[in-house]
């Protein structure tokens, strides 16, 4: 677990605070990093989580919204091609390209227990949350003959609560993440399926 951990808590440079990618270079990144579909998807899926919390939950403005939405699309772009170096290189990719440090934080502290970083602000205690959470719910949809129709919060709590499926997420992740938040498990839940059911 601690050979991902990333060994500093500072990243990016303040001098570029408000410097973001259009979502038209993120995506060209993404197409070129991620050939796998599902992984883009569930990039996805947490970019939308994200943009949404940010304008309806914390009254975020154009372009801070614009960051949440970006730390959600690029998250996981190194996954694929690098496992091992997951999160150090597409860091170290948007510090080169003078990208946002509340960005850069943001991804780097999506999984604490992993890359050893922190959640500090709302954003990267969001990311924290909706990551595990995300890509569970579209596991519980994918099993479902109608998908995300009708999936309700209560079968997903239900799910989690079964160690077998989808056994790779870590439930202790889940709950650390919730007890950051001032949200509760069954509220985020109803908020990410409405919100990631229609991405594709
Ligand atoms: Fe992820």
């Amino acid at each position: 677990m601690s050979t991902r951990n990333l060994g500093r808590s500072e990243f990016g440079d303040p001098k570029n605070t408000g410097n973001l990618m259009s979502l038209k270079e993120a995506y060209a990144l993404l197409n070129e990093w991620v050939p796998n579909e599902r992984l883009r998807l569930h990039m996805k899926q947490v970019a939308a989580n994200m943009k949404a919390w940010a304008i309806e939950k914390e009254g975020a403005d154009e372009l801070t919204a614009s960051k949440w939405e970006l730390a959600g699309l690029l998250h996981d772009a190194d996954w694929e091609r690098y496992p091992d170096d997951h999160c150090r290189i597409i860091i170290e990719e948007l510090e080169r390209r003078n990208i946002d440090p509340e960005v850069i934080h943001c991804i780097a502290s999506h999984g604490p227990s992993v890359f050893g970083v922190e959640p500090v602000s709302k954003m990267d205690k969001m990311i924290y949350a909706i990551d595990e959470l995300s890509g569970f719910i579209h596991a519980a949809a994918l099993i479902r003959p109608t998908l995300y129709e009708g999936l309700e919060v209560k079968s997903v709590l239900k799910r989690l609560k079964s160690p077998a499926f989808a056994a790779q997420v870590s439930r202790e992740d889940i709950a650390d993440a919730i007890s950051r938040i001032d949200t509760t498990l069954e509220e985020l839940i109803l908020f990410i399926i409405d919100h990631q059911k229609n991405v594709s």
